[in-house]
């Protein structure tokens, strides 16, 4: 017998994550001098780590030899303290994305149903597919905007996990607040809105799920360090929702799920109010900046409220290749369904500057 008829029903079917090439594999591909490259393909922080949060971490390092606190006090303390949340209302992950898949533990199974929108982070689905349930897609709207009330259309008595994000990866758009209160409000009780806010801390004014968690709504919000904090090397998120729903999500959980010295990083990243202000700051200004050379160039671009764009290019991976070879890595969204677009992580001011002429140079080719 194979390894393959050993293995589970639909395993080998599953759809493979993508991730943004690093520089060392793409200067060894392509024969460049890594320093010479920059990465704009995974929305990383262009600033590096919260300084905080990497002194902690040093610190952690010295005591690598022991486990860490399975149960992240430090950390949960920091965050009810932060949100104004009891301790027992926070789950810490290996990253946002594993929370994904602990939600998938705890609620899908073959026959279950989960409703998405076409071209989001396509994590919704492969959690989808891993534990046998069917991806429900309902389609953007025009400008690629989330249309709430089609994902409430597409809710049947299968449907467990309804999966949103705002600000939205790949396409950047978010919903307003009366828009997520409208589809908190309309839920029926079998229902769960897994709340992306992996880009959340980049908005100025954003929406506030506490007070539907308060109400007893039926509501989980996901957050991660990877993105303002800089952390994205660590692997560390959490998700916040009723004390009931994180006990049952915790059952699934590894007992030490994420080091210790992610989670002393954290604790530290999130004291380190003045980074993050800085950092939203200069993605305010940098988001600008693409929007206004993307529209010099006479490309058509979508509005981006996280830290990145997505720009209308043509031929989204023949323009990516050729920025490759020119040393910028971007992204290709062919696979989320958008093949004329790139998303392009706003780097520095240097670098959107760099992006934008060598743009400009693969485009006149
Ligand atoms: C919308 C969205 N959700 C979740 C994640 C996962 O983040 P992490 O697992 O690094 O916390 C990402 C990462 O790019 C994302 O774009």
């Amino acid at each position: 017998m194979t390894f393959a008829e050993l293995a589970n029903p639909g395993i080998l079917t599953q759809p493979v994550y993508e991730p943004g090439k690093p520089i060392e594999t793409v200067a060894r591909e392509l024969g460049l001098d890594p320093a010479g490259i920059i990465k704009l393909a995974s929305n990383e922080n262009p600033h590096g780590p919260s300084p905080k949060a990497l002194a902690a971490a040093q610190r952690a390092l010295q005591e690598a030899h022991l486990y860490p606190d399975g149960g992240y006090y430090a950390l949960r303390e920091k965050l009810a303290q932060k949100h104004g949340l009891g301790m027992n209302q926070f789950i810490i992950g290996d990253g946002s994305n594993e929370l994904l898949e602990l939600l998938g533990h705890a609620f899908l199974s073959p026959g279950k149903e989960c409703v998405m929108h076409a071209s989001a982070f396509v994590v919704y689905k492969l959690v989808a597919l891993m534990f046998g349930a069917k991806p429900v897609e309902v389609p953007l709207g025009p400008g690629l905007k989330q249309d709430t009330s089609a994902l409430l259309a597409a809710i049947t008595p299968n449907t467990r996990l309804v999966f949103l994000a705002s600000p939205a990866n790949p396409t950047g758009v978010v919903n307003t607040a009366e828009e997520i209160a409208a589809l908190i409000r309309a839920l029926p009780p079998h229902v769960i809105l897994v709340m992306d806010e992996a880009y959340i801390e980049f908005l100025e004014n954003p929406p506030d799920l506490r007070p539907f968690i308060a109400e007893g709504r039926k509501v989980i919000g996901l957050r991660t360090f990877s993105k303002i904090y800089g952390l994205a090397s660590l692997r560390v998120g959490y998700g916040y929702a009723a004390p009931e729903l994180i006990a049952i999500v915790q059952r699934a959980r590894q007992p030490f799920n994420v080091n210790a010295i992610a989670s002393a990083a954290a604790v530290a990243a999130l004291d380190d109010e003045e980074f993050v202000t800085r950092c939203r700051r200069e993605n305010i200004a940098g988001l600008a900046q693409l929007a206004s050379g993307f529209q010099a160039l006479g490309l058509e671009s979508v509005p981006g409220h996280g830290n990145f764009q997505l720009v209308k290019v043509g031929d989204g991976v023949a323009v990516f290749d050729a920025l490759q070879r020119r040393g910028v890595i971007t992204r290709p969204v062919k696979g989320y369904g958008l093949p004329e677009w790139l998303r392009v992580t706003v780097g520095t001011p240097a670098q959107n500057e760099r992006l934008l002429a060598e743009l400009k140079s693969a485009l006149q080719r």
